[in-house]
C-alpha cells in the first residue's frame, strides 16, 4: 500500500465552540481519567487501554454519542472506540458511560484521520463506523468530506481482514460517492452486491441526524463493506465468493 503520509490536509469539520453543558464539562474534567485517551503519535496497545483482549471497534464522528453507548451497551463482550473533535460531544459519552456503567467504551478528541495514522495499529479493528458523516453538500465544499479514496486506503490499513467498515448518510450523491469510492477500492467488498446498499444496520439507532433528515424528506442508505485480500484490477464483489475462500478471491471482471 502506498505511504500515506500528507495525503489529506483538508479537514472534514471547522472548529465548532457550540454550547457545553455543566454536566458535559464536568465529566470532562472528572471522567477524562477513566474513558479519555490522550491524542499522541504513539501507536496505542489496546489490549492495555481495554484491559482485555476482545473485538475493537471504532466509531468516527461519534457527535452526541447516541450510537457508540447504545452500542457499547448491547455488546458488552467487544470493546468501543469512538473519536470525535466536538468536545461536548466528548462530554455526553463520558457522562453516559459512567450512569450506564459502561467499561468497554473510550474516546478520544481529535481529527479522525491523524489518530488513524498515528495511534491505531494496523490490522486491529473488527468495525469501522462512519454514520452520516458531515455531509459538504455545497459543490466547493465536497473536497471536506471525510470519505474519500485515500480515507478508504487509511481504513483498510486498520481494519483487519474480514472486518466490516458500515456507513449511513442521507444525502443521496454523499451515498454515491460512498458505493462508488468503495466499490473500487481493491481492499473491500460490497457485502451486498457492487452497486446495492445495505440493509439498516441493526447496531445502528435512530439518531438526531437521521431524524433531521426524515424531516428533511431524506431517505437514508446504508452501506457494509467488508476487507479482503488486496485485489489488483476491477473488484468484483460477490462476497459469497470471496468468503468462501478468503485466501483466494474470485477473479476481477
Ligand atoms: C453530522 S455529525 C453526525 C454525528 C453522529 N455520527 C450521528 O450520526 O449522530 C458528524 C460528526 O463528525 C464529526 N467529525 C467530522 N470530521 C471529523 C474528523 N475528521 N474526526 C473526528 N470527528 C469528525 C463532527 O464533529 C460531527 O460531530
Amino acid at each position: 500500500m502506498p505511504e500515506l503520509k500528507h495525503l489529506r490536509r483538508i479537514r472534514s469539520f471547522v472548529k465548532r465552540e457550540g454550547r457545553i453543558t455543566t454536566r458535559q464539562q464536568t465529566a470532562l474534567a472528572t471522567l477524562w481519567k477513566d474513558y479519555g485517551i490522550d491524542f499522541s503519535r504513539q501507536p496505542l496497545d489496546l489490549d492495555q487501554v481495554f484491559g482485555r483482549s476482545a473485538p475493537r471497534n471504532l466509531e468516527i464522528g461519534f457527535g452526541k454519542g447516541e450510537a457508540i453507548i447504545n452500542m457499547a451497551e448491547a455488546h458488552p463482550e467487544e470493546d468501543f472506540l469512538g473519536i470525535e473533535v466536538f468536545q461536548p460531544g466528548a462530554g455526553q459519552v463520558l457522562a453516559l458511560a459512567k450512569e450506564k456503567g459502561l467499561g468497554n467504551i473510550r474516546v478520544i478528541i481529535k481529527d479522525a484521520v491523524e489518530v488513524l495514522e498515528n495511534q491505531i495499529c494496523d490490522q486491529s479493528l473488527e468495525r469501522v463506523y462512519l454514520f452520516f458523516p458531515d455531509p459538504w453538500h455545497k459543490r466547493k465544499h465536497k473536497k471536506r468530506r471525510i470519505l474519500n479514496s485515500s480515507f478508504t486506503e487509511l481504513l483498510a490499513r486498520k481494519i483487519k481482514h474480514q472486518g466490516h467498515f458500515f456507513l449511513a448518510t442521507d444525502w443521496a450523491d454523499y451515498a454515491h460517492q460512498m458505493i462508488n469510492v468503495l466499490d473500487a477500492s481493491p481492499y473491500f467488498a460490497n457485502t451486498m452486491s457492487s452497486g446495492h446498499y445495505a440493509i439498516r444496520n441493526p447496531r445502528r439507532p435512530l439518531t438526531k441526524y437521521e431524524r433531521r433528515g426524515h424531516r428533511l424528506g431524506h431517505q437514508v442508505w446504508d452501506l457494509d463493506f467488508v476487507r479482503i485480500p488486496h485485489i489488483s484490477g476491477k473488484l468484483s464483489s460477490n462476497l459469497h465468493q470471496i468468503s468462501s475462500n478468503p485466501n483466494k478471491p474470485s477473479k476481477p471482471e
